[in-house]
């Protein structure tokens, strides 16, 4: 499975790359707008700065909801670099867009995904990911891992090759229940990555090794 952060913060980028295991990026429009970035020229130039410090898929939303704008804004996001994915919400007009983007060979994620149906339509459209956010629908008391297992069962049978990302990952366990549920990327705050490293018999076995150490000199 790939781990993808999600953030628009450079330093937690950075950090995340240092560890050697990060495969890309999500942002949004909450997310860039959380780290002040504003105006067309600083939000572009911030998605290269983003994409020359990872090696893989960065994704990009549009802001626009027509599908005109997103064609236009899309066919811009994919210029400024070879590893930018447009991100286009599922609505009626960005599954459009994102056929368009398939036919014109712009690597796309489809976001805001709630039901295996939007997932089914996007991946019909062509879409490179897919994403359904596990957070947002645990909050109104659905199951966001239920989805995930739903939306890879479904790709799996009909053999599409759209990848299951999945977002709004809240904690740690999220992403154990997303590499259960065989969803092919997470994208993660930074503290639920670090949060797989937690195991108190780690920390102790590593203690004692150290003291065992001290013997050895
Ligand atoms: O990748 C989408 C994600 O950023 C949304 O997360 O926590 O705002 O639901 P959240």
């Amino acid at each position: 499975m790939k781990f993808f952060i999600d953030t628009a913060n450079l330093d937690q980028i950075r950090e995340a790359n240092a560890l050697g295991i990060l495969d890309g990026v999500t942002t949004n429009p909450s997310l860039m707008a959380k780290e002040g970035i504003r105006g067309e020229a600083n939000v572009l130039q911030h998605y290269v700065d983003i994409c020359n410090i990872v090696s893989g898929d960065v994704s990009a939303e549009v802001l626009s909801v027509d599908y005109d704008g997103m064609i236009a804004e899309g066919v811009r996001l994919a210029a400024l670099h070879p590893q930018i994915v447009v991100k286009v919400p599922c609505t009626r007009d960005g599954i459009r867009a994102i056929k368009w983007f398939t036919d014109n060979k712009i690597k796309t994620n489809c976001t805001l995904v709630f039901t295996v149906g939007q997932a089914l339509l996007a991946a019909k459209a062509g879409a490179t990911y897919v994403s359904p956010f596990v957070g947002r629908l645990d909050d109104i008391s659905s199951d966001g891992i239920a989805l995930v297992a739903a939306i890879v069962e479904v790709f799996d049978y009909y053999g599409y090759d759209t990848q299951v990302l999945a977002a709004s990952i809240r904690t740690t366990q999220h992403i154990i229940q997303c590499i259960e549920a065989g969803a092919d990327v997470a994208t993660c705050p930074l503290s639920s990555i670090l949060g797989l490293l937690n195991h108190p018999l780690t920390d102790k076995g590593v203690e004692i090794f150290v003291r065992d150490a001290a013997k050895m000199e």
